[in-house]
Order: C-alpha cells, then sequence, then structure tokens
C-alpha cells in the first residue's frame, strides 16, 4: 500500500492577474475550487515560487515531492487534482511522465527526493 499524498495550496499567491484589495486571493481562490476532493488538501503561506504563482505541493511520506507553479484557479484545479490522485497512487511519487496531465507537466517547477523514512525500533 503506498502512502497517501497531499496537496499544499499557497493561499497568499495573487496569481498572475491580482485580484481587487477587497476580493479573496488567487491562491485562496484555488484552494476553494479545490473544496471537496478526495485528496487531502492543505492550505500555506508561501511555497517560495511567489513569481510564478498560483503555487501548489504535493507530498507524502517516502516520495518524491513536486512545486507546480503558474496555476490559474479557475483553470487548473482538476489538472492539480488528477496529478495528485496518481501521485497518490504510485509507490515513490514518480507517475508516469507523460500520463501526467499536460499543464502539470509543463508548470513542475521543482521536484524533491524523498526523505529517508526511519525505522521505528
Ligand atoms: S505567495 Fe504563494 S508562493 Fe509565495
Amino acid at each position: 500500500m503506498t502512502a497517501s499524498s497531499t496537496l499544499y495550496v499557497c493561499t497568499t499567491c495573487r496569481g498572475a492577474d491580482p485580484a481587487a484589495a477587497d476580493q479573496p486571493r488567487a491562491g485562496a481562490r484555488l484552494l476553494a475550487a479545490l473544496e471537496g476532493a478526495d485528496v487531502t488538501v492543505v492550505g500555506v503561506e508561501c511555497l517560495s515560487n511567489c513569481t510564478r504563482s498560483c503555487s501548489a505541493a504535493v507530498a507524502a511520506p517516502g516520495k518524491w515531492t513536486y512545486v507546480i507553479g503558474n496555476l490559474d484557479p479557475e483553470r487548473h484545479a482538476a489538472d492539480l487534482l488528477a496529478f495528485a490522485r496518481q501521485h497518490g497512487a504510485h509507490e515513490t511519487g514518480l507517475p508516469v511522465w507523460r500520463e501526467r496531465p499536460e499543464y502539470i507537466r509543463k508548470n513542475t517547477i521543482a521536484r524533491v527526493p524523498p526523505m529517508p523514512i526511519k525505522e521505528l525500533s
């Protein structure tokens, strides 16, 4: 059984087209668009990818971590969710590249190797 994945969404991202001061930020709208998803979704403040926002990360214990950028809350929630599901289904978090949603393939900013999982004695 593989570890389930968590989708971290930056809620402070302003996105490519910043909202008016009295409107929710693009990152907060992306988080709202993912409400009710069948993947664990957690809001965070800043993934250090501000110039290519909106930003999200997909991670799980013992798996590769991905940072994804240039996300539009009105257009890319479904792609992000599909990728998080693929990540969750793969033992080490390396879903087949050509099977990943195209927008995710083209806007993956970084991937980080898994941390070693300590054996409990
Ligand atoms: S504010 Fe979203 S990555 Fe920095």
